[in-house]
């Protein structure tokens, strides 16, 4: 299955779709607020992967690709994954650089978190970040998501933001209300 809105559409990964993948895991700017900058291996691309394969598989949610339409060029991801060891779903985004400020990871995200709730049935999603990505906690923001506390990993500290079901169905689908999407398989 994918997911589509107005520029994009959110899809499963192959196995082969690291290599696509990689430009943007290896672009220091992409990686300032995740690694400090540090591009990951060949090795850490290639399991992200397989782990968004085996998600989807597994649990009925990932970290989808996404695809420019209407070339279908691998710009990034949005969705719904498992942050390290913790048990909550947590939604996250990367672009490629060359396609930030067009409020494209907000339209992907609008669209992954109506999934996560609506067709996937999650309780509680919650988004973490450095608090200087300031690009990211603003498009936990603007989907609705509540600033939930600051907390340390790894010697990082990190906020959360959080949306449950009640909020959600409160707010009702995202209020930018930029998009309204169709499920295109
Ligand atoms: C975070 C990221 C996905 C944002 O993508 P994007 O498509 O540019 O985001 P959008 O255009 O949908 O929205 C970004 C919002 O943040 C704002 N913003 C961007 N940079 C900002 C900054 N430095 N300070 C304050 N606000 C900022 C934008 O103005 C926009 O808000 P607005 O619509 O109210 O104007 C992109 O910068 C990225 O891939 N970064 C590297 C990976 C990363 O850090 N991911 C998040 C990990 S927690």
């Amino acid at each position: 299955m994918a997911l589509e809105t107005e520029r994009l559409i959110l899809d499963i990964w192959r196995s082969d779709d690291w290599t696509r993948f990689r430009p943007i895991a290896t672009d220091v700017e992409v990686m300032r607020y995740i690694t400090g900058g540090v591009p990951w291996i060949d090795e850490r691309i290639r399991s992200f992967v397989d782990r968004q394969i085996e998600s989807y598989r597994t649990r009925g949610f990932c970290r989808w690709k996404l695809l420019r339409k209407p070339a279908g060029n691998l710009i990034g991801f949005c969705g719904v994954g498992i942050w390290r060891d913790g048990l909550e779903p947590e939604i996250g985004w990367w672009l490629a650089r060359a396609y930030w400020g067009r409020g494209l990871a907000t339209e992907a995200a609008a669209e992954a978190l109506d999934d996560a709730f609506e067709r996937v049935g999650l309780e509680r999603v919650v988004s973490i970040a450095m608090p200087e990505n300031r690009a990211s906690t603003r498009i936990m923001e603007k989907l609705g998501l509540d600033f939930d506390g600051e907390f340390e990993s790894e010697g990082v500290r990190l906020v959360r933001y959080a949306m449950d079901r009640v909020r959600y169905r409160e707010i009702g689908r995202h209020p930018a209300g930029s998009r309204r999407s169709a499920q295109v398989s």
